[in-house]
């Protein structure tokens, strides 16, 4: 029942938006998930542990990694999700602080994760890491040059650890999402409508995802469904960098 029974997920940013629907996808198909995040709008369940984590600290995130093992003694998903979204400027406007707290939170904070799970999944010689990066991996919107050369980046990281730990049973991928219903882009458009507006049409089935939708690929790429799929980046963007 469920494929991903008995499993153990660590979800990073799965607080809220597609974070969220992650591990509620991951827990309806048997597993239990850590959510690691610096805010929760979902509530601890049984199945699911709220641990408060900001992914910039190498600290917060030791101390998610050793309750998991703790509590479970494995950890067989890693998901890679938490972002922030940068301030909209480009480089003559965008400060070297802000640019670094974009690729603290969405490339380091990543590969702070990997490296401390990545030692846990050597010694079980098995393991599935699944790298949040984004149809702005792949093609560029204005303004947002350390949110795309993060999630470029993102691309990068996961294939060269899937080279790296092939030999350890580790596989690992990007997951790119075209625009998501999520409250990132309310964050960034100032209203669900305004952020319609404007992206919808630049999808090829014009329409936003849902996060549900994004979840159902990584349920893919947690899952023994994809035991051939390694360095990969799928694209989930309803067609986006196609046009
Ligand atoms: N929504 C979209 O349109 C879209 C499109 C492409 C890719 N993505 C990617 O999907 C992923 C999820 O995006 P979303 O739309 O659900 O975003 P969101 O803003 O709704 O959720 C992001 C979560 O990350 C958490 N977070 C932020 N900083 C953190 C930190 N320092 N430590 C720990 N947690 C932190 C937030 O608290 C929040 O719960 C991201 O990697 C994003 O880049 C989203």
């Amino acid at each position: 029942m469920g494929k991903l029974k008995n499993q153990v997920a660590i979800v990073t940013g799965g607080g809220r938006g597609i974070g969220a629907a992650i591990a509620e996808e991951f827990i309806a198909q048997g597993a239990h998930v850590i959510v690691a995040d610096i805010n929760f709008t979902n509530n601890q369940t049984e199945k699911q542990i709220n641990m408060s984590c900001d992914i910039t600290s190498e600290k917060a995130i030791n101390e998610v990694v050793n309750e998991t093992i703790k509590r479970f003694e494995h950890i067989d998903i890693l998901v890679n999700n938490a972002v922030t979204k940068g301030d909209v400027a480009d480089i003559t406007e965008l400060s070297l602080k802000s640019w670094q707290h974009s690729l603290d939170v969405n490339l380091t904070g990543a590969f702070l994760c990997c490296k401390k799970v990545i030692p846990h999944m050597i010694e079980q010689n098995k393991g599935s890491i699944i790298n949040i990066a984004s149809q702005l991996g792949q093609v560029v919107t204005g303004k947002s040059l350390a949110y795309c050369s993060s999630k470029g980046a993102i691309i990068q990281l996961s294939k060269a650890l899937a080279l790296d730990h092939a030999r350890h049973g580790i596989r690992v991928n990007s997951l790119s999402p075209g625009a998501v219903e999520t409250p990132l882009l309310i964050d960034g458009y100032g209203s669900m409508d305004t952020a319609k507006e404007f992206l919808e049409k630049k999808h090829i089935l014009k329409r936003l995802g849902k996060p549900e939708e994004i979840a159902k690929a990584a349920l893919f790429l947690a899952s023994t469904d994809s035991s051939f799929v390694t360095g990969s980046d799928l694209l989930v963007d309803g067609g986006y960098t196609s046009i």
